[in-house]
């Protein structure tokens, strides 16, 4: 069957009711017919709910997984998955990061849980690795800096040093990029950004190609009671049905975004980042590796204050934390989604003053050329009127 139609028939739709529609189960607890048994599969809500269920086989089908797990977030995904390292662990993590997991990496780290090495490539990570290590988790592309890492390279290099390789696929979605194929042994995703895709719920998921790492997180998930709600499954399942469509649409648009900000309005105020550019760094190894470059832009000022002036002129774009929706937003990650993150672990981040980050929706692309257009030239404007002042 063809992804397209895979995603909405795979596996299949079953239910005692027959109902067409994924039904929403609130139900906390299941009747038994006796004090040992479960025979329905369910009995305590924290444990399994069949919504749940159902969104878990749809995810794990798509990731090409052994197991999905979903949870109330992406940090609280991530969470479980440090949790489930052997004690006091060693992990080795890419420095372009979300702010929100090198927060969550470094708390871990003052509470001597654990160590923590961040390389910012490929040979810095490998470096780190040659020192032993539980855990390599990597972003590719980097949040927010777009940055490209060579994930089969890595695999190879994370089992030979005996570490569990994750790969945090948020920016992507299994939409476009799968890295179970690629090696990766954990696929981790802020399912908030495009498996959700509204901006209208918290989600986060955990996917395995080892059927016994996904039984230990899931013993894991029922002992911490940060499983998805019911009602978030279900609105994550109305939200995978068109991922294809909405990611594509996206990808496009953002595409078409990216070829006008460096074309007909190439601007001198800032320097634009996608992976459609023939020049984005490590843009060939993303090709290999993905199928697409996907819907963030990020935008990087000669100065902080400029970013600023942009984003106040900047119409149709929201300004909000996260991306990933329908509808188009921008974001300044050093002051939002990074402004968290302790001194020392941002060394390597992207996340620099002056670096705006586009999310782009299913707006009409002109629409969003339009707004962007209009908005640096007030930039322009300001330096006309500094020219001529005397
Ligand atoms: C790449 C990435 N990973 C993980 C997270 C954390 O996910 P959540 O906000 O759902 O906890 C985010 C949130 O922005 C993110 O951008």
């Amino acid at each position: 069957m063809r992804p397209h139609s895979r995603l909405l028939q795979r596996p299949p739709h079953e239910d005692p009711h027959r109902a067409s529609a994924p039904p929403l189960y609130l139900s906390a607890t299941y009747r038994l017919s006796d004090p040992e048994g479960s025979e329905g599969g369910f009995d305590y809500a924290r444990s399994g709910n069949p919504t749940r269920a159902e969104l878990e086989a749809r995810l794990a089908d798509l990731e090409g997984a052994a197991r999905a797990l979903s949870f109330a977030s992406g940090l609280a995904a991530l969470r479980c998955l440090l949790g489930s390292l052997p004690a006091r662990p060693r992990v080795v993590a890419s420095a372009d990061l979300y702010g929100g997991s090198l927060r969550l990496l470094g708390d871990a780290v003052e509470n001597r849980d654990f160590d923590l090495v961040l390389g910012r490539d490929e040979e810095e990570l490998e470096q780190a690795l040659r020192g032993g290590a539980d855990l390599l988790l990597v972003e590719s592309p980097g949040n927010p800096g777009l940055g490209i890492l060579d994930l089969r390279r890595l695999a190879r290099t994370a089992r030979d040093a005996g570490a569990l390789f994750a790969v945090d696929a948020s920016l992507m979605s299994p939409w476009l990029m799968k890295p179970l194929e690629l090696g990766a042994e954990v696929v981790l995703h802020s399912a908030t950004k495009f498996l959700g895709g509204h901006a209208d719920l918290t989600a986060g998921v955990l996917a395995v190609a080892n059927e016994a790492l996904g039984e230990r997180l899931a013993r894991r998930q029922n002992a911490e009671g940060n499983a998805l709600a019911p009602f978030d499954a279900w609105l994550l399942m109305r939200g995978l049905d068109t991922l294809g469509l909405r990611v594509e649409r996206q990808q496009e648009s953002a595409t078409e975004v990216t070829r006008a900000l460096v074309g007909e309005m190439r601007s001198p105020h800032f320097r634009v980042f996608h992976p459609s550019l023939a020049s984005h760094p490590g843009g060939e190894v993303h090709a290999r590796q993905a199928r697409g470059p996907g819907s963030l832009i990020s935008l990087k000022f000669r100065s902080p204050p400029q970013a600023r002036r942009f984003l106040e002129a900047l119409e149709i774009f929201a300004l909000t934390v996260s991306f990933g929706s329908v509808r188009s937003t921008a974001s300044l990650p050093a002051a939002m989604s990074h402004a968290s993150v302790p001194q020392d672990l941002r060394r390597g981040s992207r996340a620099e003053a002056g670096l705006l980050r586009l999310s782009i929706g299913l707006e009409d692309p002109r629409d969003l050329i339009d707004a962007l257009r209009r908005a640096d030239a007030t930039l322009r404007d300001e330096r006309s009127a500094r020219g001529s002042t005397p």
